[in-house]
């Protein structure tokens, strides 16, 4: 069964391997969890940092910077940062964060659930001659749960479902002005909603002992501004020229109202950004190159092209300085067929945030570009005031770089790799009857364990010696696992279940071959080779 099939008992079946084999855990679980985090156990933390690193690995390190690579406009370089956490507060006004980055929540008094406003969409419902705006939430299967709703809100009976006379396809709440008849989505009773009310979304701190209104501090809820804040001190500390991308992977906050759909919408989540700074004259050039580049690297990690997408926001969704911005977006298995959800946004940023941290932002409305005059009729900075513009030593030219950024999320990524590697086919046993096998087919760079390695017999002392100094030469290099209980076939399965590519069996003719079994875990094809060149083929196999 491939998993485009977009149920939510799919999900659930995800959910519950990530749990029982240690993917991943609700944060304080004894304790009752905490909505809107989450901890990765053994195969999810593997799991995680081999994403990052393959990443970090693409994008950063690896990056080829005497050539001009497939598709790039020009040469360019790649380097990174690691930045503070908690920053100085003024970044988040100079970012707007502090007086843009909000939602709106409503309150339900009866159910005392708390919703995103812009998450419930509903539709005008009559029966019985009142006229009802029957709601839900935006990600659940509409239609039918407002219909289901309906018949229990006019007290029908399902095969009476005729009865309902809609007059509204599926919109949302935001547009609907007459509250008074609203059946929130957990309510039984009418007009139980709060007017909507403004939530910023970056969770708040203080720093140093006082603790005053003065010490009050935020934690990032990005990773970008620590990379827009150091971009002057890493032109001047290295040799980098322009264009140069900047790359960052840490962890980001934000007090979401309604974290949901098991990590995709988390409080506490890692995030993956790239800000590259390039001349404004090349930066459409450059928008498009990285739009294409971040998709196509999601399809050589092995997601499907016909699970992702490249959605182009609309002029009319676009900040005034950027000249487009697209979200690369996955089928997630929680959302309705056909709807995706963002796993990566591309944007062109202008010079917006260069210049907002060098002439600050004014206030909540106006345009950041214009500078603000003091009564003396000086500049009124409240940024950083510091040059941040650039000076091409070539040409001598001097700008303020445009940048563009692809910002991806670790943990979205994560969830991603872990739908799409989630497989049930069928596969022989000991007895080489077929039975129903759970496979997680990961790509295996980002695989958690790369190898198992097994003795076919655990009494055979050759057997057993020769797989642990296998599993200890393989272990210099890679995270591999040793097993020598239960029968095979149930050995390979518990691989299955792990995501764990190949599994490495020694048996009765290894003492007279000296070879081992290679198992591959989707094709189940099995191949004899040298015990001496394991190490070799396991590393080809896996770095390609
Ligand atoms: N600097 C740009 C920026 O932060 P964003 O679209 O707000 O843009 C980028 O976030 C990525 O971070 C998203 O595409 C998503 O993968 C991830 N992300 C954002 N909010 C998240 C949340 N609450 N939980 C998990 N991942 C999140």
């Amino acid at each position: 069964m491939a998993n485009t099939e977009a149920d939510s008992s799919l999900m659930k079946k995800i959910v519950s391997l990530c749990k029982r084999r240690g993917f991943l855990f609700q944060s304080s679980e004894i304790y009752g969890g905490l909505n809107g985090f989450w901890d990765y156990g053994p195969l999810g933390v593997e799991l995680k940092r081999n994403i990052k690193r393959a990443w970090w690995q693409d994008m950063v390190t690896g990056h080829d910077d005497l050539n001009v690579v497939e598709n790039a406009p020009s040469v360019f370089s790649m380097t990174g940062i690691d930045s503070t956490i908690i920053m100085h507060p003024q970044i988040w006004k100079c970012s707007g964060h502090y007086d843009l980055f909000h939602d709106y929540m409503v309150d339900c008094k009866q159910s005392k659930r708390r919703y995103r406003h812009d998450q419930i969409v509903g539709r005008w419902v009559e029966a019985k001659g009142q006229k009802i705006f029957v709601t839900t939430l935006a990600s659940e299967a509409c239609e039918s749960e407002i219909e289901s709703k309906a018949l229990k809100f006019f007290k029908l009976r399902a095969k009476n479902k005729e009865d309902l006379v809609y007059s509204s396809e599926v919109i949302d709440l935001i547009s609907v002005e007459e509250t008074t008849s609203v059946l929130a989505p957990e309510a039984k009773a009418l007009d139980t909603l709060t007017s909507p009310r403004e939530f910023n979304l970056m969770f708040k701190t203080t720093v140093g002992a006082l603790g005053g209104e003065d010490d009050v501090a935020f934690l990032r809820p990005e990773t970008a501004q620590g990379i827009f804040v150091n971009f002057k001190n890493v032109i001047d500390s290295t040799r980098f020229r322009l264009p140069l991308g900047i790359a960052q992977i840490g962890k980001s906050f934000r007090n979401e109202i309604t974290p949901r759909n098991f990590t995709f919408r988390s409080r506490e989540f890692e995030q993956m950004e790239i800000e590259f700074f390039c001349h404004p004259d090349d930066s459409a050039k450059w928008y498009s190159y990285w739009r294409d580049r971040r998709l196509s690297w999601y399809h050589t990690m092995g997601i499907s092209e016909k699970s992702l997408i490249m959605r182009e926001h609309h002029a009319d969704e676009l900040a005034h300085y950027s000249i487009g911005t697209a979200d690369i977006e996955y089928a997630f298995p929680f959302l309705p067929e056909g709807e995706y959800g963002e796993l990566e946004g591309v944007a062109h940023r202008g010079d917006f945030d260069l210049r907002s941290h060098m002439e600050g932002k004014l206030d909540e409305k106006s345009n950041p570009l214009e500078v603000q005059l003091n009564e003396k009729g000086k500049p009124k900075y409240r940024g950083s005031g510091k040059d941040l513009q650039y000076r091409d030593d070539l040409t001598n030219e001097k700008y303020t770089p445009h940048v563009i950024e692809p910002s991806a999320g670790a943990d979205r990524a994560t969830l991603a790799f872990l739908c799409e590697a989630y497989y049930e086919d069928e596969a022989p046993d000991e007895n080489g009857k077929m039975q129903l096998r759970t496979v997680m087919r990961f790509h295996p760079r980002i695989a958690p364990i790369k190898a198992a390695v097994f003795p076919l017999v655990k009494k055979d002392e050759f057997q057993s010696k020769t797989a642990r100094d296998i599993y200890l030469a393989l272990k210099r290099e890679f995270n591999v696992f040793y097993d020598e209980t239960a029968a095979i076939g149930k050995r390979y399965r518990r691989q299955d279940e792990a995501g764990t590519p190949y599994c490495i069996t020694v048996d009765g003719d290894s003492v007279t071959d000296q070879s081992v079994t290679i198992r591959e875990r989707d094709s189940l094809e099995q191949i004899r080779i040298p015990i001496d060149s394991v190490v070799s083929e396991i590393r080809n196999r896996i770095l390609g």
